[in-house]
């Protein structure tokens, strides 16, 4: 018989249930970004104002959205890569005196808990593999070079076809305690909500740029955050996306 306890997460994270959080106890804020790590190379991307990839209507992006696990072989331009990340977690203002920065998605609280990877497989002037979104610097950090890893990662993601013949899938990664030390119990709510806002924007600019998109929720979560190398849960992957060009 199913297991049905899931509600109990809503139960257990009801206002009435949840403790103090660590802001109210005065503890210091976790920081906004991963740091990159010292020896770690990384690329700047085109700036997002200096992109002109034409206009699409927004109706029109919505109305024709559809999932799609089809691609074609060929690359994305780095150009588009960069307006595909803008659109999810660019970093539009950073307020360094409150600690907080706002992006081009909506997030409780402006906690903005995620990091964005990329395994690339199709991307101009990129060689394949696994890559970080610095948004503050509107920069990729070079993670590993490596023409398997996309594979592995489909492995990771029950062997769906459409990672493996991706230009790019992304890789979202939660980093709880940010919500959380706002948040308490109830951040694990606004963890999954927040993670849709995003995936969502991806679905849109990607139709107005002639791609297409797969969510990807059904992945093997322990051999995602081991390929990853997180440590949950403290950090684990919370959703992914294949991406590439339509037929
Ligand atoms: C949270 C979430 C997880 C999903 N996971 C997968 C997945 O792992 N594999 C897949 O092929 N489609 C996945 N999808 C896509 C859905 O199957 C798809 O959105 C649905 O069938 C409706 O089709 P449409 O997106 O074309 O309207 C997911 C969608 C969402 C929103």
């Amino acid at each position: 018989m199913l297991k049905d306890n899931g509600y109990q997460f809503v139960e257990e994270t009801k206002y009435p249930n949840i403790s103090p959080s660590d802001q109210h106890q005065e503890k210091p804020q976790p920081p906004y970004e991963i740091q990159v790590e010292p020896g770690i190379k990384s690329i700047s991307l085109p700036e997002p104002e200096a992109i002109d990839l034409g206009h699409y209507d927004l109706r029109k992006a919505i109305e024709i959205r559809r999932s799609l696990r089809r691609y074609t072989e060929d690359s994305l331009s780095l150009e588009e890569l960069s307006y595909l990340l803008w659109l999810t977690q660019g970093v539009k203002k950073v307020d360094e005196k409150r600690h907080v920065v706002w992006r081009t998605v909506p997030s409780a609280g402006c906690r903005h808990p995620f990091e964005t990877y990329l395994s690339i497989n199709r991307v101009e002037g990129l060689e394949p593999g696994l890559y970080r979104y610095i948004g503050t610097e509107n920069k990729l950090a070079i993670l590993s070079i490596d023409s398997e890893f996309n594979n592995k990662l489909t492995q990771a993601c029950i062997g769906q076809h459409q990672v493996a013949t991706s230009a790019v899938t992304f890789i979202w990664a939660a980093v709880p305690y940010r919500t959380v030390w706002r948040y308490s119990e109830r951040s694990y709510r606004y963890l999954y909500l927040d993670a849709g806002h995003v995936c969502q924007n991806l679905h849109l600019a990607a139709e107005s740029i002639n791609c297409g998109v797969c969510a990807i929720g059904a992945y093997d979560d322990d051999a995602a955050d081991a390929l990853m190398g997180f440590n949950p849960p403290e950090m684990f992957v919370i959703y992914m996306a294949s991406l590439g060009r339509r037929e």
